[in-house]
């Protein structure tokens, strides 16, 4: 890959160990991948952040890193952490495991790394302009950013983004090059999307059966909503390394591009296989994190009524203090929900929480609770979990 003497000189370690480090790292991606040249970036946002998902290892990293003197050049965020970094004790958190998670906040403040924890920084913070270069890491984020915001980024790792937010940088290849980004598989939709599930349904086919073929989806009778792209985008990354995803009417696709058809058969299919026949005692929403329009919904819908189960949403800190301001949090509350904030149900201890199973309306969020903490799963919309709560 060509560097400029600058790049050479960072690299040599003129400039500290812990550019060099940085350097090093996106050369070695950028050498593996063929990239022709670094590009500027204007924001990273860093996955890796919960201590329940880096460990020790992780954290020993960061502690390294952090006292070499490593500091972001650019805006940088941080995806969810293992717990609600104001709230923890409230919630159950272990005590030990939130020395570890405080200590891993530390690191990332030395850093100058914004603690913005949220999976969603295109609500919570400046959200890139379109045809803007980004170093993103958390995968529902980079599908939203390259496909609704028509941004372009790669899926970047944890450690890769931070090499990015130190030096603002990151290797030309994949999805930073146009002719990267074109469509390979027509998918044509054959029944009426009705619910935010039904779109993470839609996505968890997609990323199941796709590969990683971008696809063209087609045939939708209404325009999905933000939110409704936000589960779509979040499911495609659960299910597979689909990076993106194209609506547009008349885009160019691959010479070679095949056509597929979804029907309720399908989506129906993927629920059942990410459903448990129990019942919940606790239903949890926001995976992605809930937008301020959701929590609106979810606080009109248990507006003077009791929760009968524990009803968990998660949100950015962004979030929740407009819809503070907004008394949409203390409508949640008063009917028994909580409304946390800086991480989520995949990424926090639930079992050391007394967790065992719950009823959700992500894809991405019954994936990985199935996969990674062996729990029970049900999938519901939101409008269904949240009358399950209170039912
Ligand atoms: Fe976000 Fe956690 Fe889901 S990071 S996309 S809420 S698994």
């Amino acid at each position: 890959m060509y560097l400029t003497k600058a790049e050479e000189q960072i690299l040599m370690g003129e400039e500290g160990e812990a550019k060099a480090l940085a350097m090093n790292l996106l050369v070695a991606i950028g050498d593996v991948y063929e990239a022709r040249r670094m590009i500027r970036v204007q924001s990273a946002q860093i996955s890796g952040v919960s201590y329940k998902t880096i460990g020790e290892p992780g954290l020993e990293f960061l502690r390294e890193l952090s006292s070499k003197g490593a500091v972001a050049s650019i805006k940088s965020m941080l995806n969810p952490a293992g717990m609600d970094l104001v709230r923890w004790r409230r919630l159950g958190v272990p005590e030990d495991f939130a020395g570890k998670q405080l200590e891993i906040m530390e690191c990332f403040g030395k850093m100058k790394i914004e603690p913005t924890c949220t999976c969603i920084p295109y609500h919570a913070c400046t959200a890139p302009a379109k045809g803007e270069h980004v170093a993103w890491a958390e995968s529902s984020a980079v599908v939203f950013a390259n496909s609704v915001m028509e941004a372009y980024t790669n899926r970047e790792g944890g450690p890769t983004a931070l090499a990015s937010s130190i030096l603002g940088k990151t290797p030309l290849y994949g999805m930073h090059l146009d002719e990267e980004r074109v469509p390979g598989y027509d998918v044509k939709v054959k029944c009426k999307l009705n619910s935010d599930l039904d779109f993470s349904l839609l996505g968890y086919w997609i990323g199941e059966n796709l590969g990683s073929r971008i696809p063209r989806i087609s045939n939708l009778k209404e325009t999905p909503s933000r939110d409704q792209l936000k589960a779509l985008s979040a499911s495609i990354a659960a299910s597979g390394s689909v990076p993106m995803f194209s609506m547009r009417e008349g885009i160019e696709t691959e010479k070679k591009c095949e056509t597929a058809t979804v029907d309720r058969h399908e989506l129906h299919q993927i629920s059942r296989s990410l459903s448990d026949d129990e019942e919940f005692e606790h239903i949890c929403l926001g995976c992605p994190h809930l937008s301020f329009e959701e929590l609106k919904l979810i606080a009109t819908l248990v507006s003077g009524k009791d929760m009968r189960r524990k009803l968990w949403c998660f949100t950015s800190r962004h979030v929740h203090e407009i819809a503070e301001r907004s008394g949409y949090v203390g409508s949640i509350e008063k009917a028994g929900g909580d409304v946390i904030c800086d991480t989520c149900m995949v990424v926090s201890p639930m079992r050391e929480m007394g967790v065992e199973g719950m009823l959700t309306n992500s894809c991405k969020a019954a994936h990985y609770s199935k996969s990674l903490n062996r729990m029970a799963t049900g999938l519901m919309s939101l409008e269904g979990c949240v009358q399950y709560a209170l039912a």
